[in-house]
């Protein structure tokens, strides 16, 4: 085991994280309220030693999302999910995402540390400051708050909690002290009336996408959850960049960063490529609309929609009126653009197919290709997709990766059985955990009070 650990989480959406996972065989449709199935999911991943689940959340709904992201629609609140995988698993860190924009310190505080005891020292917060607009209005404001806002409010929630988990007392109830704090947002006595957490300070994760969100991660945070970067230089400019920052910090190896990873994944190059234009001919598109109008779709943020008149606007060439499956002419594909031509490259690192070979580039490619991607996708067999996690790894542009899988709990076996083993035998996983807690499994040491 070379010295740098790769760390695995498991992105948990119980109808998979492709748009149509849940219409696969190998999904469970029903998923999203089995805590049977949540649980076993869990237990998979804690069998291939994952560092942890992780639980995203949203504080509205959207039921236009039902072609594009179903997942996003409806599901269980984490807290309580985080409690029924923890009492299901016995080292696995389960991570819940808790939007501070529309919670109370205290109530963090408390919510957190019950976890981490509950679960004996496994917990995490992910903390997010929300992209759901839609969020302020089951919440009585007006609207969203502006970056600045959310993320000052974000940096003081943060300190009161760490404070009161500082101030808390030990599980015999000695050594409980106020905290006292005025802040500009909030005013806390304290003591929190839970034991301070087994890890002293729960793990941190920060997602987000701007520049307070990078400064926040880079500062405070001991997880970086990337999101997806267009290029191989984006990605390795991203990762430098929050290791600069955290260096500014006088904490260069105390953040990790973890983008996400959709692995579409089988025995041979050819099944998992076949899985994976199974999957897209199981999505239901958007019907066509006029060009020029943006909408949303793809369940976080803005994207465009599955159809041939998006495809047109993405890829700059009028494709509208074709059979999904017929190949593009060379001539219309020559014609892209700039953009374009980037995701040309990226259908054929998934598809294989290609602008002039015998096996062309598809109408249907072009639309698969539209909707803003949610993860990297990687498809290929166990070593390929091994390849690229290594690449990544040991190139600077990620320190492991956040799985997810296309469909539950398919996808998620297909990964623990194929390609962990692979990771393995080339020594960049590992093959028993070290410790019992999260902090054990990312090498982080328990904060002194
Ligand atoms: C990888 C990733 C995962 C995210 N997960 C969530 C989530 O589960 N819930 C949520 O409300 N927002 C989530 N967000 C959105 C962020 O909270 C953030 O609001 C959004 O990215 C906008 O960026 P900004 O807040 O930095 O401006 C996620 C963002 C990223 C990049």
């Amino acid at each position: 085991m070379s010295e740098r650990e790769l760390h695995l989480g498991l992105m948990f959406w119980a109808t998979g994280t492709h748009a149509a996972g849940w219409r696969h065989p190998d999904a469970r449709a029903d998923a999203a309220y089995d805590i049977g199935l949540i649980q076993e999911v869990s237990q998979a991943a804690e069998r291939a030693k994952f560092d942890f689940v992780f639980l995203g959340d949203r504080l509205a709904s959207d039921p236009a999302l039902q072609h594009s992201n179903p997942a996003q629609i409806s599901r269980l609140e984490p807290y309580s999910t985080a409690m029924a995988i923890a009492a299901a698993t016995t080292h696995i860190g389960v991570v819940v995402t808790a939007n501070p924009t529309y919670s109370d310190p205290y109530a963090i505080a408390r919510l957190m540390a019950s976890l981490d005891h509950l679960s004996d020292g496994r917990a995490a917060w992910n903390l997010v400051t929300g992209a759901d607009a839609a969020a302020a209005h089951n919440f009585g404001r007006d609207a969203h708050w502006d970056t600045a806002r959310r993320y000052d409010w974000a940096e003081e929630t943060l300190r009161v909690v760490r404070d009161l988990w500082d101030a808390a007392p030990e599980p015999d109830g000695t050594g409980a002290r106020r905290i006292d704090h005025r802040g500009e947002f909030f005013s806390v006595d304290g003591p929190l009336d839970v034991a301070r957490p087994p890890q002293g300070h729960v793990v941190v994760f920060n997602a987000g996408t701007s520049d307070r969100s990078r400064e926040l991660g880079a500062r405070d945070a001991d997880i970086v959850f990337a999101g997806p970067q267009p290029t191989l230089a984006k990605r390795r400019e991203y990762y430098a960049d929050i290791k600069a920052r955290a260096a500014r910090h006088g904490r260069a190896d105390h953040v990790a960063v973890l983008p996400g990873l959709t692995p579409i994944v089988a025995p041979t190059t050819e099944e998992a490529v076949a899985l994976h234009d199974r999957l897209n001919a199981l999505l239901v598109l958007d019907p066509e609309r006029e060009v020029g109008d943006i909408v949303r779709a793809g369940g976080i943020g803005e994207g465009h929609q599955r159809n041939l008149t998006s495809a047109s606007e993405v890829f700059g060439v009028d494709v509208r009126g074709n059979d999904l499956a017929a190949a593009v002419p060379s001539s219309t594909l020559a014609a892209v653009s700039e953009e374009g031509a980037r995701r040309l490259t990226e259908i054929t690192r998934l598809t294989r197919r290609t602008v002039d070979g015998p096996d062309r580039i598809t109408y249907g490619d072009l639309v698969h290709a539209t909707p803003a991607q949610l993860s990297h996708v990687v498809v290929g067999n166990p070593e390929e997709v091994a390849d690229m996690i290594q690449e990544w790894f040991e190139e600077g542009a990620a320190d492991g990766f956040n799985i997810y899988p296309a469909y539950v709990p398919g996808a998620v076996t297909a990964f623990t059985e194929l390609v962990v083993p692979v990771l393995q035998r080339r020594g960049l996983f590992r093959k028993e955990y070290g410790g019992r807690t999260l902090r054990e499994h990312l090498g982080m040491a328990v904060p002194p009070r």
